[in-house]
């Protein structure tokens, strides 16, 4: 398991050092927010991305803008709304909102009171993954009764994903850990390809053993009788147990129910958003057409085509057989369930 992190704040130049997960894996390439106006570019271009990544993100950017407010001499108001940006340059992964909220009573203490805060979000995060691993591992173990599992999984869920380790990928660590691995089908996760840039990278570090397949492929693969579990990260998990996640999960998820192998969640309880009632209050970013009729920047359709390019999709609590955080699984069956997954 690597050192590398996907966020850090440099003190130095009270910068956020951020891995560029744009040029990976062909290079390994720091991208430095130095203001406001960078940091939104890299949340937007997904320089950084992932919904415990964009966390501790949020949280580092109320202090960038703070930085950048004592420079520039910005009032109150001006400080207010720049925060509010980074708040919302994205808007279906619910930890970026969480990870800016956290800190921002926090803002009359000063710069220093909102980097504590920042730095307990990214130790807190670190420590939920490896706790879900566990508890996602010893369940997977459980119900499917097999020695070694074969699992599938759908983008980027982990080092690069959080803040360290990983959520669904973190699973799929511990199990490897355990010599409970038998083989990973990652999906290579259009329009962006995390699953062939950035998940096929991981766990060529690890030494994991993997197939990559288009995401075609995912259906067929488990009606196959290939697969043991399919294992999946969430944006936002709705009060009923609704979760956004990458576009294409809620076609494994249905492959799942057809072929009667379990489809997990795995997520911190930061990802978990009680006050959304159910996937259809959840905002789904729509990105721009021209990444779906273009692939690694060659134009694939013809000129006039245009895309429909939704980054996430809504599987319903009805088909999700675990979703597993640092607190609790919970096969979902309503709102008490849910609201197990976080700790009072
Ligand atoms: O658009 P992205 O790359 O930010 O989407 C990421 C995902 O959908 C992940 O599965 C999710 O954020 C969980 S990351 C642990």
């Amino acid at each position: 398991m690597t050192d590398l992190r996907a966020v850090a704040w440099r003190t130095s130049d009270q910068s956020i050092v951020l891995l560029d997960q744009t040029r990976l894996p062909g290079r390994q390439e720091d991208f430095v927010a130095r203001d406001v106006d960078d940091l939104i570019d890299a949340i937007v271009r997904l320089v950084v991305r992932g919904a415990p990544a964009l966390g501790a993100v949020g949280a580092l950017g109320v202090a960038l803008a703070m930085t950048q407010a004592q420079r520039e001499g910005w009032d109150a108001d001006r400080l207010a709304s720049e925060v509010r940006r980074v708040r919302d340059a994205r808007p279906t992964a619910v930890n970026l909102a969480w990870g800016t909220d956290r800190v921002t009573p926090l803002m009359p203490q000063g710069i220093a009171a909102v980097l504590d805060e920042a730095a307990v979000i990214m130790a807190e995060d670190e420590a939920a993954n490896r706790e879900l691993s566990r508890l996602g591992a010893d369940w997977i173990l459980g119900r499917t009764g097999c020695d070694r599992v074969r699992v599938l999984t759908h983008c980027n869920t982990g080092f690069l994903a959080t803040t360290a380790w990983g959520t669904a990928l973190g699973i799929v660590r511990e199990l490897h850990a355990r010599g409970a691995l038998e083989l990973v089908y990652a999906d290579e996760t259009r329009p962006l390809l995390q699953g062939s840039r950035l998940t096929a990278w991981e766990l060529q570090q690890d030494g994991i053993d993997y197939l990559l397949q288009v995401d075609g492929a995912a259906a067929s693969t488990i009606l196959r009788g290939l697969v043991d579990v399919a294992i999946i990260g969430a944006d936002r998990i709705a009060r009923n147990g609704d979760t956004a996640n990458k576009i294409g999960s809620v076609g494994v998820a249905l492959a799942c129910a057809d072929a009667g192998i379990p489809f997990v969640v795995a997520a911190p309880s930061s990802t978990v958003d009680v006050t959304t009632p159910s996937g259809d209050d959840i905002h789904i970013e729509l990105r721009d057409g021209s990444e779906v009729t273009a692939l690694g920047g060659v134009v694939t359709a013809p000129a006039e085509a245009r895309g429909f390019n939704p980054a996430f999709d809504v599987t319903p609590a009805r088909l999700i057989s675990a979703i597993v955080s640092e607190c609790a699984v919970v096969e979902p069956d309503g709102q008490s369930s849910v609201e197990a997954l976080v700790r009072e």
